[in-house]
């Protein structure tokens, strides 16, 4: 699948170096070039350096391009990432990546066109006080940008979590459509997506995510929020061990 990055930055290098890892052919969007380059280089060096199916030849190959990818070359030159401007980007990605900071994320997921799927990882996340500076991003963008299947999803975790993400992790999506090819790129890292709801809910998925973070960074154990039902009921639900 092609997926392209609105973002080069942390969350965009976590997961689009695990779908390059699964085989999946990657854009890198950024405002900077260069910038989209060297987080492009970085992606199939550790691919690389991690011995992935397929991709020690791949990286020497971009190794080689360096910087100098173009956006239509990719599937020319067989190579899986590459970089571009954040329009090529969007207009590369079957899925789009949106991996900016909440405030400008309707702005620049305006630059998808229509038909593609958008995963909105973002928090609007007020860090002096872990509340949301603004609700309902999702919403907001499937609402300014017409014809987009808007997806909330891996806004939870951290990316250093999606770097390495543990064998199981459960992974909350909320989307009215698109659902499906979130819930493969979920798999694709391991990971076992969990059906959230419609886009809706997505919003509840946004202030989890601040509430959680909140208690996180307090040094609460988020995690024993939520003990196996089994504790409490003896029954063991599916997808719980
Ligand atoms: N990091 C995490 O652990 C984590 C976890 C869950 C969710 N999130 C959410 O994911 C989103 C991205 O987080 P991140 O950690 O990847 O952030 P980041 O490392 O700071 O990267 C942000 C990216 O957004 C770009 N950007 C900033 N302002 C922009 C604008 N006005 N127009 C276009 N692009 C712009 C930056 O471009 P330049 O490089 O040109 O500055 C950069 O590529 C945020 O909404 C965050 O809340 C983050």
């Amino acid at each position: 699948m092609r997926i392209g990055t609105l973002g080069n930055g942390l969350m965009a290098e976590a997961l689009a170096g695990q779908w390059v890892k699964a085989g999946h052919e990657v854009m890198i969007g950024g405002r900077d070039r260069e910038r989209a380059a060297e987080v492009a280089e970085r992606i199939v060096a550790a691919a690389g350096s991690s011995g992935e199916a397929g991709s020690s030849g791949e990286a020497r190959s971009l190794a080689d391009a360096g910087s100098r990818v173009e956006a239509g070359s990719l599937a020319d030159a067989g190579l899986r990432v590459g970089a571009g401007s954040l329009v090529e980007a969007a207009a590369y990605g079957e899925v789009v990546l949106l991996a900016v900071p909440a405030e400008v994320a309707v702005e620049v997921a305006g630059l998808v066109p229509a038909g593609r799927t958008v995963i909105d990882c973002t928090n609007a996340l007020d860090h002096r006080d872990f509340t949301l500076a603004h609700p309902e991003t999702a919403e907001a963008i499937a609402q300014a940008v017409p014809g987009v299947q808007v997806v909330k999803a891996f806004n939870l975790a951290a990316d250093a979590v999606w770097r390495n993400p543990p064998a199981g992790l459960g992974v909350p999506i909320c989307g009215d459509g698109g659902v499906n090819v979130v819930a493969d790129l979920v798999r694709d890292l391991g990971c076992v997506p969990v059906a959230a709801g419609g886009l809706v809910r997505a919003k509840l998925l946004e202030a989890t995510a601040a509430l959680a973070i909140g208690i996180w960074v307090g040094g609460g154990n988020v995690r024993g929020m939520f003990p196996p039902l089994a504790d409490a009921f003896g029954t063991v639900l599916p997808g719980e061990s």
